[in-house]
């Protein structure tokens, strides 16, 4: 029987996480070494409209029909049915996998929504494209996250850098020399929707000074659009540019230490990495927890991942930012 697979990346946010809440531009990008996969099989001998679902990493095994009418994963099949006119789903079995860690700011529950919708659409006979995908993923978005800016399901759907102000469609940006992250996992699981409510109530409470670092930070995404932009097509990459990004990362950090959505954890493992030779770090997603990102070349990756691990950082991985996306394995 033949399967319908989809994957989607994670992300993370290199500039400008929570002031896009309110409207400020941020720039977030792809990291396909991390994915989610949907199998589809049809199921020649079930009844129509049977739609069972396995997510092994979560321990999920249901019929679509008795999971709650909020759940998520039901959320994300009806919408994709409902936008396609689809009066019922031909009997099968969707299987989730997923190495996205969950509730750390890398876009899990998007990538999880993108691919299973991507999928489907496909076993339906009617491919979506990434622009639709990204607009019924962002009703699923709203369910894990109350108020979502729309970055994650954004970058997801579109497998590409963006530089995304909320509301507005997102503006690709082209990356055109590679440069190398290191993400690492401070170990703490954080909920993106309690922080973002959290950043409310305090933005509530002191709205010019909220508002004030909302445009700081707004400033910096654009010097990085502008700085990433900037990058010739032709030359590698000049360590004048990684010092100028880094120190943009680092800024931010600054920002989001004020805007109060970073932690212990977080900070020691931003300094560890400053200290050990990257050229700028800081949390990237929804912050109290989650993972960090610190810029770095080839002469200071080895030192950093291992001075992020000692500095009690969970998983580290590097990543490289602007390579062509055939490095997701589909
Ligand atoms: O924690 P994540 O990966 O879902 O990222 C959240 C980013 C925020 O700006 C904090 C919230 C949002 O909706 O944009």
């Amino acid at each position: 029987m033949p399967a319908f697979t989809a994957v989607a990346p994670a992300k993370i946010i290199l500039f400008g996480e929570h002031a896009v809440v309110y409207g400020m531009p941020a720039i977030a990008v792809p990291v396909p070494v991390l994915q989610a996969r949907v199998i589809i099989r049809a199921d020649v001998h079930g009844e129509h409209g049977s739609v069972h679902l396995t997510a092994p990493a979560i321990a999920l095994d249901s019929e679509l029909l008795e999971l709650n009418p909020n759940h998520p994963l039901r959320k994300a099949v009806e919408l994709t049915a409902q936008y396609l006119h689809a009066a019922y789903i031909p009997a099968c079995q969707i299987t989730i996998h997923s190495t996205i860690p969950v509730a750390a700011g890398m876009g899990s529950g998007a990538a999880v929504s993108v691919a299973l919708m991507r999928a489907l659409a496909a076993y339906l006979g009617h491919p979506l494209s990434p622009e639709i995908l990204s607009e019924l993923a962002y009703e699923v978005e709203k369910i894990h996250h109350g108020n979502p800016s729309g970055i994650d399901n954004t970058v997801i759907a579109l497998e590409q850098a963006v530089y995304f102000v909320r509301g507005q469609p997102a503006q690709p940006i082209q990356i055109c020399q590679p440069f190398q992250l290191v993400i690492a996992d401070s170990g703490i699981s954080s909920s993106t929707a309690q922080v973002v409510a959290e950043v409310r109530a305090a933005w509530q409470t002191n709205p010019n000074q909220y508002e004030t670092f909302f445009k700081q930070i707004a400033q910096i995404s654009t010097n990085a659009r502008r700085l990433l932009e900037s990058v010739s097509k032709t030359e590698p990459i000049q360590p004048a540019f990684l010092q100028e990004l880094g120190l943009l990362m680092s800024e931010n950090q600054a920002l989001l230490v004020d805007l109060g959505v970073s932690c212990l954890e977080i900070d020691r493992l931003v300094q560890a990495a400053l200290n050990s030779g990257a050229y700028g770090a800081k949390l990237s997603g929804g912050g109290k927890g989650g993972n960090m990102i610190a810029l770095v070349d080839d002469e200071s990756r080895e030192a950093v991942c291992l001075t992020l691990k000692e500095a009690g950082a969970g998983r580290v991985i590097v990543t490289t930012i602007g390579r062509r996306k055939d490095n997701l394995h589909r």
